[in-house]
């Protein structure tokens, strides 16, 4: 099956691929030769790939693939989930951590020669333990997190499409949780309903003072909105993902009330090469004619 990949995919599984690398932005003419494409959530140009039978998307979210096109032309999509539950919680606590007890702005400071004087006169952050944390989104990644505030001593609220009990927090209606939360994550899809679902008014309703933490998807978030309330000082943020990426707003860049990384929320090796690992456990079952072992949902 003559596979196409839009890059070197990290770990020892992609080399036994046989497989060419070529990004997208080159492919220049139709390759109708080509059965199967991996890519990271980049839309798919099915006019340049008539012979498309497999996309293997490196990655569990698969919102820019054009997934219903895919689909209608009987291409099979698989993705990766399950393998960066983990990462991406992890990272989630990292941006918690740094916005809620100032830790990049102390990082500055130091680093700018500005820490002067004695520890006792210094920069004051908002306690951790014991504060609420509002998830949005209860699925695999969203649980992790929750998971990981038990050892903080966090209350845990969540909001999730569909109302069901869940012994690891509180469900609340989403502007409710909003309201009430000291720290608001998002773990949600892009999806329809997801898209633009944090609008101004929402974001109106977090408490002076809130961390907001974002790894899901930038587009979950009125951008605009959430950088006039970043701009305002009214709240703080974790920001891993941006509506335009690489683009980040530009009036974020100066804040010292946002804490920005460059979607990094799978980015550790191990995770990474596990991703790589399911890519091609599903390439190979497809060839075999088996059924794939992560097919998109739906
Ligand atoms: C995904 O898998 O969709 C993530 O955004 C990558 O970190």
């Amino acid at each position: 099956m003559k596979v196409l990949a839009t890059r070197r995919y990290p770990g020892p599984a992609f080399d036994e691929l046989d497989v060419e690398v070529l990004p997208l932005s080159e492919l220049g003419s139709a390759r109708p030769e080509v059965e199967a494409l991996v890519v990271a959530n980049e839309p798919v140009p099915l006019d340049l790939l008539p012979g498309l039978r497999l996309v293997a998307n490196f990655g569990v979210g698969y919102d820019r693939l054009g997934v219903a096109e895919l689909r209608e032309r009987g291409v099979v999509v698989t993705n990766t989930p399950g393998v960066l539950d983990s990462a991406t919680a992890d990272l989630t606590f990292a941006l918690v951590l740094a916005a809620r007890r100032r830790v990049v702005e102390g990082d500055q400071r130091v680093r700018a020669g500005q820490w002067k004087g004695s520890w006792a006169d210094g920069l004051l952050a908002e306690e951790l333990t014991g504060s609420t944390l509002g998830i949005v989104g209860l699925g695999r990644i969203g649980q992790a997190v929750a998971r990981r505030a038990q050892g903080f001593d966090l209350r845990v609220v969540y909001t999730q499409r569909t109302r069901a009990g869940n012994e690891l927090g509180e469900y609340l209606e989403l502007d409710v949780l909003l309201a009430t939360a000291d720290i608001v994550s998002i773990h949600a899809p892009l999806t329809p309903e997801t898209d633009g679902l944090l609008d101004a008014r929402r974001l109106s309703l977090l408490k002076d003072g809130a961390v907001l933490v974002n790894t899901a998807r930038g587009e979950i978030v009125n951008e605009a909105a959430v950088v006039a309330e970043l701009v305002s000082g009214r709240i703080r943020a974790g920001l891993d993902v941006f509506a335009h990426e690489p683009q980040v707003p530009k009036e974020l860049l100066s804040l010292s009330n946002v804490v920005l990384t460059p979607h990094l929320g799978s980015g550790t090796r191990q995770t990474r090469e596990a991703m790589t690992r399911l890519v091609v456990e599903n390439i190979r079952a497809f060839e075999r004619g088996e059924e794939v072992v992560t097919p998109v949902p739906g």
